[in-house]
This record gives C-alpha cells, sequence and structure tokens, in this order.
C-alpha cells in the first residue's frame, strides 16, 4: 500500500523552481524483485529468469512473463523491451538544462491524458565516493529543482554527506521508466542554506522530523530496539511542541556541469542529449551534442 499525501503545489515558481513536497509513507512489504510491466511505451519481447524460488513473485511473474528455474540459484534477465518514446530533437530542447529537466520532471508528475502514471517520479539515484575514490550509490528523493541546481535532503552525518564532504563531485540518475527516459547529472554538491533547510524540515509531517533526529543515518545499530528506543525519547522530548531541525539534518545542492537527457527508442538506437558547460561558470551558454547510444 501506498499512502501518498500531497503537501504543497507545483509546478510553483514561474520558470525556476519545481519544488516537491510529497510525503510517502513505505507502509507495504517491499518486494526485492519486480519486472518491467508491460505499457504502451513497453513492448517487452522476451524475458527468461531463474532465481531461487524463495524471492517474492511480481505481477509480471503470475502473468506468466518469466520462466521459472527451481534447480538454479541464477537470475538471467534476457528481457528485449523495445522503446518507443517520441524523438528527442536538439532542435525541439531547451537551450537551458535545468528548463528541459523541469518540463521532463513536470511530465512526470503530471502525466497527460494517455500517458502512463509514473511511480515516485522525485526518486534519483546518487553517487559519491570516498576520498580514495571508491563510489557508492544509493536513492533519494528530489526536492527541488531550479537554476542553480537538484536538491535532496539527508542526515548530514551520513555516509553520502561525509563523502560529499570530502569530496564534493557527485551524479545523479533517474529512471522515469514508464516514459522510457532518463537523465543523468555531474556536478558538485554544496549544503543548502540552513533557512532553506528549516524551511523545508517544517514542511515534513512530524512523525519524519522525529525520525530525522532518532536515527544516526549509516551507523551501526546494535538490534532493533535501539532506534525504537530513540524515537520513544525524541517524542518524549518535543511533547507538545514543534520539532526542531536538526543541526546534523539538512539540503545538498548537486550543482550540474553536465545533465544528459536519454530518450528510448526501437533497436537500442536511443537519442541522447548532453548539456556541457565549464564547472563553476553559471553565466555561459550552455554546449549541446548529441551522443551515440
Ligand atoms: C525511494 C527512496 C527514497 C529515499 N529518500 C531518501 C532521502 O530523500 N534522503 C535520505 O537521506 N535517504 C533516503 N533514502 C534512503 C537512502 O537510500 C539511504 O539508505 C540512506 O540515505 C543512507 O545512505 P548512506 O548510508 O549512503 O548515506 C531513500 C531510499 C529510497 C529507496
Amino acid at each position: 500500500m501506498l499512502i501518498l499525501k500531497v503537501r504543497a503545489y507545483f509546478p510553483i515558481r514561474p520558470r525556476c523552481t519545481l519544488r516537491l513536497s510529497l510525503h510517502r509513507s513505505y507502509l507495504h512489504p517491499v518486494r526485492s524483485f519486480t519486472v518491467t510491466p508491460i505499457s504502451d511505451y513497453h513492448k517487452m519481447d522476451a524475458v527468461t529468469i531463474t532465481n531461487d524460488p524463495s524471492l517474492p513473485t511480481s505481477a509480471a511473474q503470475d502473468a506468466g512473463k518469466i520462466d521459472h528455474q527451481k534447480s538454479s540459484n541464477k537470475i538471467q534477465v534476457a528481457s528485449h523491451n523495445q522503446y518507443t518514446t517520441p524523438r528527442l530533437l536538439s532542435s525541439e530542447v531547451d537551450p537551458n538544462p535545468m528548463i528541459q529537466f523541469q518540463k521532463w520532471l513536470s511530465s512526470a508528475l503530471h502525466p497527460q491524458e494517455g500517458q502512463p502514471e509514473v511511480h515516485e517520479p522525485e526518486a534519483m539515484t546518487i553517487c559519491t565516493s570516498s576520498p580514495t575514490g571508491v563510489p557508492s550509490a544509493r536513492v533519494v528523493l528530489l526536492k527541488q529543482a531550479d537554476d542553480t541546481g537538484f536538491v535532496f535532503y539527508t542526515n548530514y552525518n551520513s555516509r553520502k554527506s561525509r563523502e560529499l564532504a570530502s569530496n564534493p563531485y557527485a551524479s545523479i540518475a533517474i529512471y522515469w521508466r514508464e516514459l522510457s527516459r532518463s537523465v543523468r547529472v555531474v556536478g558538485k554538491a554544496e549544503k543548502v542554506s540552513r533557512e532553506e533547510s528549516m524551511e523545508y524540515f517544517d514542511l515534513r509531517p512530524r512523525g519524519s522530523q522525529i525520525g530525522a533526529w532518532a536515527s544516526r543515518q549509516s551507523e551501526v545499530l546494535e538490534d532493533e530496539h535501539v532506534l525504537e528506543d530513540r524515537v520513544k525519547a525524541i517524542e518524549k522530548k518535543f511533547e507538545g511542541r514543534k520539532v526542531e531541525c536538526p543541526e546534523f539534518w539538512g539540503g545538498w545542492r548537486i550543482v550540474p556541469f553536465e545533465v544528459e537527457f536519454w530518450s528510448g527508442q526501437p533497436s537500442r538506437l536511443h537519442d541522447r542529449l548532453r548539456y556541457t558547460r565549464a564547472e563553476g561558470d553559471s553565466q555561459s551558454l550552455w554546449k549541446i551534442d548529441r551522443l551515440s547510444p
């Protein structure tokens, strides 16, 4: 089950800021494996998967799209989705990638009639790396996209934040499966102002505010009760009053110097348009190149 609470407005400020204030509660059992559903945008030719039979099944599997060979512990995916998205033409895209991104995000957030619903379009994978260059990626939620970059919120003591503090270069990947569209961003991270973080924190549901205080994100927990006990202690601490934004919690803005738009096309001959400009140069025009798929 997915509970979706829409807290605010979007798209909001004309042509510059797209701010997302969705608050989802994850109360459904999480499946570890799903198979691309068939939609108007995807034409699945063949899927062959062999895996551990104890793994959860998906609707597609129930519908007979997966060949389950119980004797093997190998998962083999041999699907051949055909992507038939409208072409991505350099003559039609906006010269500013942030505006182009806002257009794509808006159409993922508000599908037109006949277009598929996109599940959690604000989810994005962000990759950071350690001072020695070891990468690590995880999913976060995009909360704002404007002229200056892509903003998400997190714990400033988490692994990702510690890595960004020591090496601010980061990369984002977003995949809107239902639209056969993807975006890659490469940029440099900076902390958003304390005022912005506090403003956003105040919009969060109280449970998430308490959770932010209770979780020492990325640290090892001795057992499952430790977190519950911390939550209780924090609830008591803030009983009857507003939960303030912790000093160790706030936003990161990824300021891009490369943004690539990918649009799935038949026979893997996808459209790719890459915008680049020099790092730290917010004045010059973006260069747009078409890349081989
Ligand atoms: C759909 C989804 C959305 C998430 N959103 C966030 C988020 O906005 N901020 C966050 O700190 N973690 C978020 N997480 C959890 C992260 O993926 C990750 O587990 C956590 O941030 C710790 O990462 P780290 O140890 O690499 O710092 C989300 C996870 C999922 C699957």
